[in-house]
């Protein structure tokens, strides 16, 4: 089988990136990993080969496979060295205008034909893709986390993307092993469109009193077939990412009351507890356990 894209850029090497890049790399591309703070595209590199050793030691990938995929993801440290990529994806902070600056170095570096993707939460491609000479490069190709283990992506055409683009896109998906459903360009696409609903409701039932973070999250569990519940997920994907992705939901939509971020949110963001990543969110990770807060 013929990859769609032989040869793919990820920029951003932090929880997505490395995730992106590591299912890019199990499709048969090769993998350029970018990252603006210095070390976090080799360390994302180690964590791949790390994961792939996992994978081996579990007898699930054989020596040749593993130290076939580590050859293929190399870490770099330049947009120009992205010039030979027909993917890059980018994978940074949820900030229009750094992505905006980021694309515009991007199709600078790259040849006319290569594809360009975000992996925006909630952001506009459109509005991303203004910033480009050939914005009909250019869709959303949205990823979950952790992305080796959610199947799903979404393709998002922006106004001016070709449909070919996401055609090629769905494609590579499919090689990827994900399943790939097309949404057009609206603030939180489809699954942070529909899902935040439940974030922002159960924080909302949180902060009048009404039960605390485990009881809303294990009758979501039990009750209503979630496998994560609403504060969990918050928690594994860091409220430094989701908040901000709520109070950009909620702006786009003309401050629409359903939308609206929490207070509760607000002030953990202030106060660094960011979830897993910081040892305390909704829960507290002593040594990678969960307990819940009073
Ligand atoms: P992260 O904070 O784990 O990683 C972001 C990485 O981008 C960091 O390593 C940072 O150093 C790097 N970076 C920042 N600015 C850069 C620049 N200008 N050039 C190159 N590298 C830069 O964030 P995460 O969670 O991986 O999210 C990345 C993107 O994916 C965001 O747009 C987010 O909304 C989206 N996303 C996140 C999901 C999640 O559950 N964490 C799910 C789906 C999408």
């Amino acid at each position: 089988m013929t990859v769609n894209f032989s040869n793919v850029g990820v920029i951003g090497a932090g929880a997505m990136g490395r995730g992106i890049a590591q299912i890019a790399a199990q499709a048969g591309s090769q993998v350029l990993l970018l990252d603006s703070f210095e070390g976090a595209a080799a360390r994302g590199r180690e964590a791949l080969l790390a994961q792939w050793q996992k994978l081996h030691e579990k007898g699930k990938l054989d020596a040749a496979e593993r130290d076939a995929l580590g050859a293929r993801v190399q870490a770099v440290d330049s947009v120009q060295a992205l010039a030979g990529c027909d993917l890059v994806i980018e994978a940074i902070v949820e900030d229009l205008e750094v992505k905006r600056q980021l694309f515009r170095e991007l199709e600078a570096a790259v040849s006319a034909s290569a594809t360009l993707a975000t992996n925006t939460s909630s952001l506009s491609v459109t509005a991303i893709a203004t910033v480009l000479k050939q914005p009909g490069r250019m869709a959303g190709f949205h990823f979950f986390n952790p992305v080796p283990l959610m199947k799903v992506v979404e393709v998002v055409a922006g106004f001016k993307t070709e449909p070919e683009v996401c055609t090629r896109l769905a494609g590579y998906a499919a090689q990827m092993g994900h399943s790939a459903v097309q949404a057009n360009d609206t603030p939180g696409f489809i699954v942070n469109h529909a899902g935040r609903g439940y974030g922002t409701e159960a924080l909302r039932i949180a902060s009048e009193g009404v039960a605390d973070f485990a009881t809303i999250d294990r009758i979501l569990k039990d009750q209503a077939g979630f496998r994560l519940g609403p504060f969990e997920l918050l928690d594994l994907t860091g409220l430094d990412v989701s908040h901000p992705v709520m109070e950009s939901i909620y702006r786009q939509y003309y401050e629409e009351p359903r939308y609206r971020p929490s207070p509760i949110a607000a002030q953990r963001v202030a106060a660094g507890a960011l979830g897993r990543k910081t040892g305390a969110g909704f829960y507290r990770y002593p040594e990678g356990n969960q307990e819940s807060v009073p």
